[in-house]
């Protein structure tokens, strides 16, 4: 086993080590540290390897919230590790590297959503997950790309919705509602506001055999075309059951399938597709990470439990959540019931 006092002093040490070594260096400080590792799908692959869990925004937010280990090591985004600390905010997140953010998540500020909602003073605001603390914080409920259009279904039909800060998210889920009061911010997320008809149909010409799935950040006339719109989690599914596939998302998921299922036709709608932000995590970094505690997700108390109200009603009204009663929190406070999400 690894001890801290063999922690190399750079980033740089570690990128000269073996990939086999760094595997071994991570599972043994994992457990050293009772860590569990959490990766998001747009991981790189030796990450996804290495990840306790790997799934969607949805579903990583509900293992944080589950999760017994002391220490959670998230690898994906900012916005994922925060959700994470606000959920689980007694136990130590770290992230690997603290540049990885979400471009989609820093269109919206705290301040700019506080003015929008001055203009609206009725409006009930839903936030996306991929934003800030902060902008959760200022939110009445959160979604993820999986239950966007669930969670809109919540909301008196009657009332004003200002949905942050996708708009093809808000676009696709006023489509799906029929509802007309949804006010989008104007934001997109980089990767999938580009994906483009051109490469579908280019897709679709070597492939006519195959399905298409597309992401909801994804523009409107590309979901249009789609056989399918779902998150990475939804595309995981759908891989499992179809022979053929153009999958209208990062590349990270469609490598991820391959591996899974080498016999099948699943195809990146565009092989451009590649979050940078979500790359930045390396195994040499989390291996760094694992040895020096390092970098901890750290939020104001005020801002992260407004937040937490905000996700904890997303959570309620998504499949296999149930906040636990008063009594069960009691029991857990006490020792007696070991915490967990309350699913099935
Ligand atoms: P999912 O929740 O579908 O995994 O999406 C997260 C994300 O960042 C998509 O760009
Ligand atoms: Fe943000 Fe888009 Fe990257 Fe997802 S793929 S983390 S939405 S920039």
């Amino acid at each position: 086993m690894i001890s801290t006092s063999e922690a190399l002093p750079s980033v740089l040490d570690y990128s000269v080590l073996s990939e086999g070594e760094l595997q071994a260096r991570i599972h043994s400080r994992k457990h050293e540290l009772g860590a569990v590792i959490l990766g998001h799908n747009y991981q790189r692959i030796e990450i996804q390897g290495v990840s306790d869990f790997l799934g969607d925004s949805l579903a990583l937010s509900q293992e944080a919230a589950a999760t017994d280990a002391s220490v959670i090591v998230f690898c994906g985004v900012h916005f994922m590790a925060e959700t994470a600390k606000i959920l689980s905010p007694d136990r130590t997140v770290l992230m690997p590297d603290p540049r990885a953010g979400c471009p989609m998540a820093d269109f919206v500020t705290g301040e700019a959503l506080r003015r929008l909602k001055a203009e609206h003073p009725g409006a009930a605001v839903v936030a996306y997950v991929n934003s800030t603390a902060e902008v959760k914080a200022e939110s009445d409920i959160c979604c993820t790309s999986s239950n966007a259009v669930g969670v809109v279904e919540t909301i008196d039909p009657d009332r004003e919705i200002i949905f942050v800060p996708d708009r093809n998210l808000a676009d696709y889920v006023a489509d799906q509602t029929g509802r007309t009061n949804i006010i989008p911010w104007d934001g997109y997320c980089y990767v999938h506001n580009d994906l483009v008809l051109d490469e579908l149909d280019r897709a679709v010409a070597a492939h006519p055999e195959a399905k298409i799935v597309v992401h909801p950040e994804a523009r409107k006339e590309l979901l249009e075309r789609a056989d399918f719109v779902t998150s990475t989690g939804g595309m995981v599914d759908l891989a499992a059951e179809l022979p053929a596939l153009i999958i209208g998302t990062e590349r990270g998921l469609v490598d991820q399938l391959n591996l899974r299922h080498p016999g099948k036709t699943l195809i990146p709608l565009s092989g451009a597709a590649i979050c940078g932000n979500m790359k930045l995590n390396t195994l040499a970094k989390l291996a760094w990470c694992l040895d020096h505690e390092e970098y901890p997700v750290v939020l104001d108390e005020e801002i992260r439990s407004r937040a937490e109200r905000s996700l904890r009603r997303m959570l309620e009204v998504s499949d296999g959540w149930a906040s636990p009663t008063e009594d069960q929190v009691a029991l857990e406070d006490a020792g007696v019931r070991p915490r967990g999400c309350g699913c099935g």
